[in-house]
């Protein structure tokens, strides 16, 4: 098998070379032999069309989200991160109450989690994204928050703009000496993954400041689910009214470790060229820098896994419509994308008039079930004689983690 692309295997699962192959240099489709005469026509970079996508997006009012067809969505993806903000700060004060909290926020956006930072009562968090429009939106936002906090306590924050898969962070904290609790990537990882070395020194970035037993965690698109539902499509192509995928590369010759493009749309928010991770990968290549992976799984697994104590919390950030609709309300979708909450509802037993089942709508779940979370914790460290970190080996199975 070639160091540069994954053979197939029965299940779909992409079998990962051994961990030889992560070490040495990536040739991708359109790199040039060395003894090449003629300079290679330089496309725009794909990180500067990133930028600019995200730096041109509009932010929307209140009633604009409220009347967009993937309000569940968003509001269900929230909570995903509101979720994993919550668990794995409280896993850092369970170990050491009252301990300053400080948070890196890497492809922070505009900073859509700043108030959930400000729930799990962090103490500073560094914001970095490779758009400056968004990260001044960012910041413009936290001056907001806390003129609106009227002297309450909120989380002291500083802003950088960088490409954080080409560039050192270290370099631009205030203090390089920082260290964090937590670092959090929600919904950016896979950028990174258009070559090594941009998913190492993105991982260098995430790891090189946080503390040992400090957590890594995060959402990407699952490249599983992203290829399987391509194959199923005879140009690579799949979506529905709300979102689209292309494959940018013949998906029946397996796919790239690195650079595996795909085109994305989603309504209204996403509207660039993607990468995909492969987990398996991303797993040995984390351990590389002293991040074990603890938990992951795919949303519809997330949504089992943490519904029941984070009820509250769906509730709170309506995550789900309620089928059938209340008396004066709609459903945002076509009643034919809600078959399996009526059938749900009519084989309920004793239901009054007033009983309702939460729901999503069929095109919103579809996307939803793209995602996947996963969290990593750091490994304690000694030094060799050159000054690099070893890594303690990790524990064979963490208990009360799923990482399957
Ligand atoms: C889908 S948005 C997610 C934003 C935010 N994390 C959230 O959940 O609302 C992805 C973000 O990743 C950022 N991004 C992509 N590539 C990046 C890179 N190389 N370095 C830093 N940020 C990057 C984009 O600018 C964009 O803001």
């Amino acid at each position: 098998m070639s160091s540069t692309s994954l053979a197939k295997e029965k299940n779909g699962d992409p079998k990962v070379d051994d961990e030889k192959t992560l070490n040495v240099g990536v040739k991708r489709h359109g790199d040039q032999d060395d003894d090449s005469v003629e300079p290679p026509k330089k496309a725009k970079e794909h990180s500067s069309i990133v930028a600019e996508h995200y730096n041109h997006l509009e932010e929307k009012g209140l009633s604009e989200r409220f009347n967009s067809p993937i309000y569940y969505l968003r509001n269900f993806n929230n909570w995903v991160k509101s979720v994993l903000i919550q668990e794995y700060t409280e896993k850092i004060r369970e170990k050491d109450y009252g301990r300053t909290l400080r948070v890196l926020d890497i492809c922070c956006g505009k900073g859509g989690d700043l108030s959930k930072w400000q729930k799990a009562r962090v103490d500073h968090v560094v914001f970095a994204d490779i758009a400056e429009v968004s990260v001044q939106q960012c910041q413009t936002r936290h001056n907001d928050l806390r003129a609106r906090s009227r002297g309450g306590r909120l989380f002291s924050a500083e802003f950088i703009a960088a490409d954080c898969s080409k560039e050192t962070l270290r370099d631009k904290y205030r203090d390089p000496s920082i260290s964090f609790d937590v670092v959090s990537c929600q919904f950016g990882l896979h950028y990174s993954f258009e070559s090594l070395p941009q998913a190492k020194r993105m991982l260098t970035n995430i790891s090189e400041c946080l503390k040992p037993g400090g957590y890594f965690f995060g959402t990407i698109p699952d490249a599983n689910e992203i290829v399987s539902r391509g194959k199923k499509s005879p140009d690579g192509s799949f979506g529905n009214r709300i979102y689209n995928i292309k494959l940018l590369f013949d998906v029946e010759k397996g796919y790239p470790l690195f650079g595996g493009k795909y085109d994305f749309h989603l309504e209204g928010v996403v509207d660039c060229p993607e990468f995909l991770v492969n987990f398996k990968l991303f797993t040995k290549l984390a351990l590389d820098f002293g991040l074990e992976l603890v938990y992951k799984a795919r949303f519809a697994d997330f949504f089992k896994d943490h519904s029941e104590r984070y009820r509250h919390l769906l509730q709170r950030i309506v995550c789900f419509e309620s089928y059938p609709p209340p008396p004066g309300k709609e459903l945002i979708a076509d009643e034919s994308e809600y078959e399996h909450a009526k059938q749900f509802w009519e084989n309920k037993d004793n239901k009054t008039e007033r009983d309702r089942v939460g729901t999503m709508s069929t095109c919103e779940w579809e996307v939803a079930t793209v995602y996947m979370a996963f969290a990593f914790r750091k490994l304690k460290s000694t030094w060799d004689s050159n000054g690099k970190p070893v890594y303690e080996k990790p524990k064979e199975e963490s208990q009360s983690t799923n990482k399957n």
